[in-house]
Order: C-alpha cells, then sequence, then structure tokens
C-alpha cells in the first residue's frame, strides 16, 4: 500500500510516496537523487549507508522510510560548510584515510557523529565507535588518526562537542501506548509449534509455541506476575511497577555491542482465557536505538498430559544503530537463544527452585546461537 509521508532532508521538505518495505536508502537515491549514500552489504552490516536522522547515526539500507515520516535526515550533501565536517575531510585526506571512498560517506557520518558526542576520544573509544563502519580496502589506521587530529584541533580552539554522549545517559522515553494492536495473534502462535519470523509491514514478527512440564494452574500464576517473568528472561529486570504499568531493563552484550536496554510499558493478564498482553518501548543507554513491541501470549493445556503449551507473537520494531537486529537470520537465533534459557528459568522456579545465576546474555553463548541460526536457514 502505497503511502505519503514529509520527510525534511537537509533542510529541504519533501513528500515521497513509499510502500510499507521501501527502505530510507532508496528514498535518499532513487526518490531524491541524493547518491552520496552508499549501498554496501544492504542488510545492517557495512555501514556505508549511515546518515543522520533526528540526531542518530542510522543505517539507511534498514530503516523503512514508514517508520521515520515527519523526520530530519542529514545525507553526506548536507554537511557543506560545516566547519568540523571541513576539519574532518581535510584530516581524511592528510591521513590518506581513504582509497576507492566506498566507504567514505559513512565513515565521514560517524566521525561527525564522534565529535559531536565526545571530548578528545581515545584511540579506544574511536575504534569501539567506528566498529560498525567496514573499510575493505584502506585499513582503519589512517582513519582513527585523522578524527584524533580533528578532536585535538577542537580541544585547542576551546569548541566543545554539542552533544556529549554522558547526558544522554539515563534519559528514558516516557511510555505512550502505541498502535496498532494485534488481534488474536497468540491462538495462532499456539497453532505453529516451530514458530516463525517473518515481516509484516514495517514490523518483524516472531511466533514460538513452548511446553512446560507443567499444569496450567501453575504455568499461569508464573505468567501472570511480570515481575516473576522478568526474573526468568537472561539479563532482564522490573526496576518499577505500579499496578499495569512497570519499568525495567535488558542487558545484551554481542560483539562489539554492549548495550543496556531501559523502558517502560504496560502489562495485563486476563485469567479467563489465560492469555496475557505487554506493550513496551524504550532506548539504549547511548540513546543510539529505540525499540518498542507488543507481546503476546496464550497459555493452553497440552492434552491429557500435565504439560502447557505456551504460545508467543511478539511484534517488535527496532531503529538506529542496532536495527540489524531485524534480520530474521540475528533475531532467529537471538530469539532461540533467550528461550532456550527461558525456558529453563521458568522450569527451576516452577520446580520450587531458583533461576540460573548466569543471568546475562553473554557474548560467546549468543554470538554461537547467532551464527548456528544463520547457517541453518542459508542450508534450509
Ligand atoms: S549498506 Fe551496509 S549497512 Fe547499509
Ligand atoms: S576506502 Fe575503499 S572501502 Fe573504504
Amino acid at each position: 500500500m502505497n503511502k505519503n509521508l514529509t520527510l525534511t532532508v537537509n533542510g529541504e521538505t519533501h513528500q515521497v510516496q513509499v510502500t510499507d518495505r521501501t527502505q530510507l536508502a532508496e528514498v535518499l537515491r532513487d526518490h531524491l537523487d541524493l547518491t552520496g549514500t552508499h549501498l554496501g552489504c544492504e542488510q545492517g552490516v557495512c555501514g556505508a549507508c549511515t546518515v543522520i536522522v533526528d540526531g542518530k547515526p542510522t543505517r539507511s539500507c534498514i530503516t523503512f522510510a514508514n517508520s521515520i515520516d515527519g523526520a530530519q535526515i542529514e545525507t553526506i550533501e548536507g554537511y557543506a560548510g560545516d566547519p568540523v565536517m571541513i576539519k574532518i575531510r581535510e584530516a581524511f585526506s592528510r591521513h590518506h584515510a581513504l582509497q576507492c571512498g566506498f566507504c567514505t560517506p559513512g565513515m565521514l557520518a560517524t566521525s561527525h557523529d564522534i565529535l559531536n558526542r565526545f571530548a578528545s576520544p581515545s584511540e579506544a573509544t574511536i575504534r569501539h565507535e567506528l566498529s560498525g563502519n567496514l573499510c575493505r580496502c584502506t585499513g582503519y589506521q589512517g582513519i582513527v588518526q585523522a578524527i584524533i587530529d580533528v578532536a585535538s584541533q577542537l580541544e585547542m580552539e576551546g569548541i566543545a562537542p554539542p552533544k556529549l554522549a554522558q547526558k544522554k545517559r539515563g534519559v528514558r522515553p516516557s511510555f505512550t501506548p502505541f498502535e496498532p494492536k494485534f488481534g488474536n495473534a497468540p491462538a495462532q502462535a499456539a497453532q505453529h509449534p516451530r514458530g516463525s519470523v517473518r515481516a509484516e509491514g514495517n514490523w518483524t514478527v516472531v511466533e514460538r509455541s513452548i511446553a512446560l512440564p507443567h499444569p496450567l494452574g501453575n504455568v499461569w500464576t508464573l505468567f501472570s506476575d511480570i515481575r516473576a517473568v522478568a526474573a526468568c528472561v537472561p539479563g532482564a529486570s522490573l526496576t518499577e511497577q505500579d499496578g499495569s504499568a512497570f519499568e525495567g531493563e535488558v542487558a545484551i552484550a554481542f560483539g562489539p555491542i554492549k548495550a543496556k536496554f531501559g523502558g517502560s510499558g504496560t502489562f495485563e493478564a486476563n485469567e479467563t482465557d489465560h492469555t496475557g498482553t505487554l506493550l513496551g518501548q524504550g532506548a539504549d543507554n547511548g540513546g543510539q536505538s529505540n525499540v518498542k513491541g507488543e507481546l503476546r501470549y496464550v497459555l493452553t493445556p497440552n492434552g491429557t498430559t500435565c504439560f502447557t503449551n505456551v504460545g508467543v507473537t511478539f511484534h517488535f520494531q527496532i531503529q538506529g544503530m542496532l536495527a540489524q537486529f531485524n534480520r530474521p537470520e540475528l533475531v532467529t537465533g537471538f530469539v532461540d537463544f533467550l528461550l532456550e534459557k527461558f525456558i529453563s528459568n521458568c522450569n527451576a522456579v516452577l520446580s520450587g527452585g531458583t533461576v540460573s545465576t548466569s543471568h546475562k546474555i553473554g557474548v560467546i553463548s549468543l554470538g554461537w546461537a547467532v551464527i548456528k541460526s544463520f547457517i541453518k536457514r542459508r542450508r534450509s
């Protein structure tokens, strides 16, 4: 279905017509002729397509244009006359920080963002912040030296970064319930034991069904208590609860990505049909990624056994630096890893024990789960 959007790109307002799955990169390059935004991998890995959306570096190849109606966007063409970008370009040239130049628009946008957020960044900080941008021909030494060079020029001139990263920390968006709600999705999930991961409009949808070896009454007691459920999710904790409203955190570590998401939401459980709905949204502690989602579940007795089936349907959107987690390969491995730990914790609690002390989502085990899922999907 075609939709009309308003986007402000490099200070100019544009009306564009897009479908649900038109990517921002396509709008920039094909609708607006801004071909300085390059496309490399087109799956959120290389960073060549990085542009600034509402002040945050964003991978335009995996950002649905439809999800950013009204946004302010800066592309590489929009930095003409920007005093910091002029210094960065000169430093890239001086330090031989490019050869073919394919990665350079994304490198320049990310470098500008680093210098916007950090005063005198160390080499380690620069390498960490640049780890989402890949260069296939130059190597990173010249790029890192160019950023160090500009940072010291700005320091000598007494120019402070406009957006210090520290100021962003601890800022949590307030929760406003969002549309749409997704009908009777959990009942459908319960009918698909192997589950699925798919795109639906600009949402990613995960469906899974799990069986817990405990009677429905006991499983319901656990699942109707959001604090008890949160305790079983690896890396998650509930920090506040007031009636149906809650605030919580989830910590993840995956390769160079170490993020702590904080957010808020609402939770409703209905004993009549043993269903629950959780609506939530949040941001990571660097303020670089936003996530929102709706999780629904339904419990049903499993035949004559004392097992209970739990059908889960999860609709979510991620925007910003971690948007590659919308990709089915990563989502599938991530979800299966979490489910395995979650089921094990639920079983422990329902059997009278406690959750595993290895409560954090670890780098190696999560990474291995994602790689296994990726290989499996390629073979199937
Ligand atoms: S083209 Fe590689 S991250 Fe977008
Ligand atoms: S300069 Fe060629 S890919 Fe980076």
